[in-house]
């Protein structure tokens, strides 16, 4: 039913692994649409009470967007592509049932924001978080400039944005990115014991918990962030940044 996601049913629990581990999990076209078509499932069949995201592999959540599909765009192509990521995530994040991120390891920049997109976190000891876009000349587009804004704070959002730097999985609990750190083998166990736990509780007042808490986030930002998205497609400076990845060399931005 899926080519990129293998997805299980156990007792209520529906486990949704993102498997392209050769590259790390990340986010081409078709895990988008295969993430589009699984959170349709998700809504549409009344024997799932709850979902954990997780990645294959023992390296990877989620290592981003696939960049190679960056190369060429135009800024409304990829403006385009980041509307349709933003859609995407808020399907989950808008979701009925709780969806947990067991992240198993690299969250970064689609991958980080794919986690936060889901109603909380749990990671594994090796997981690692971060927004590294502007080393592409970049920003994040679906959705992480808002949400790790309010999920950490403006300061130390602005910090992981700017540096590119990545943090661990005892950082990420500290900012209050995840609620618990585990070892790898406790991950999914943990994760679906909380799960099990909610999924005992009324399943309309979970829909409304998280319809409340999402009220908390204002949609204008998004908006801002998806111009500023497209608007780095026309830059040199991001050219430059995703050949140089694809290239395996250092970039030389230019600030043009
Ligand atoms: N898009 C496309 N391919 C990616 C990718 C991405 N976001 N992240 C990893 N890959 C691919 C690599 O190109 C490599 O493919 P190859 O074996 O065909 O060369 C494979 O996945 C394994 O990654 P590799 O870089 O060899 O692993 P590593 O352990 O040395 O490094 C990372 C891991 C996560 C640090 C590194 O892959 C990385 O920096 N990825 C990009 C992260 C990023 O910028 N994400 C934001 C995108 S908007």
């Amino acid at each position: 039913m899926y080519t990129t996601l293998l997805t299980s049913l156990d007792n209520g629990i529906f486990t949704i692994t993102i498997n392209r581990p050769d590259k790390l999990n990340a986010l081409n076209k078709e895990v988008m649409n295969d993430l589009d078509k699984v959170m349709d499932e998700v809504e549409n069949n009344a024997a799932i009470k709850g979902v954990i995201i997780t990645g294959s592999g023992q390296k990877g959540f989620v290592a981003g967007a696939d960049i190679s599909e960056f190369l060429g765009l135009s800024g409304d192509e990829g403006k385009a592509l980041a509307k349709k990521g933003q859609d995407i995530f808020f399907k989950i994040e808008n979701c009925d049932k709780p969806i947990i991120a067991a992240v198993n390891g690299f969250a970064l920049g689609g991958g980080c924001e794919l986690a936060m997109a889901c109603h909380f976190r749990i990671a594994s000891e090796n997981a690692k978080f971060g927004q590294p876009e502007v080393n592409l000349g970049l920003i994040p587009g679906y959705g992480g400039t808002q949400r790790l804004v309010h999920l950490v704070g403006k300061g130390r959002a602005l910090e992981l944005l700017m540096t590119a730097n990545m943090i661990d999985a005892h950082t990420a609990l500290q900012y209050g990115l995840v609620n618990y750190v585990v070892s790898q083998e406790e991950l999914l166990d943990k994760t679906k014991s909380i799960l099990e736990l909610i999924t005992t509780k009324a399943p309309l007042a979970i829909a409304k918990c998280i319809t409340a808490a999402n009220a908390a986030i204002s949609a204008d930002g998004y908006q801002t962030e998806l111009d500023a998205f497209g608007e780095c497609f026309e830059t040199e400076d991001m050219k430059e940044g995703t050949s140089a990845f694809l290239g395996k060399r250092k970039a030389n931005f230019k600030g043009k």
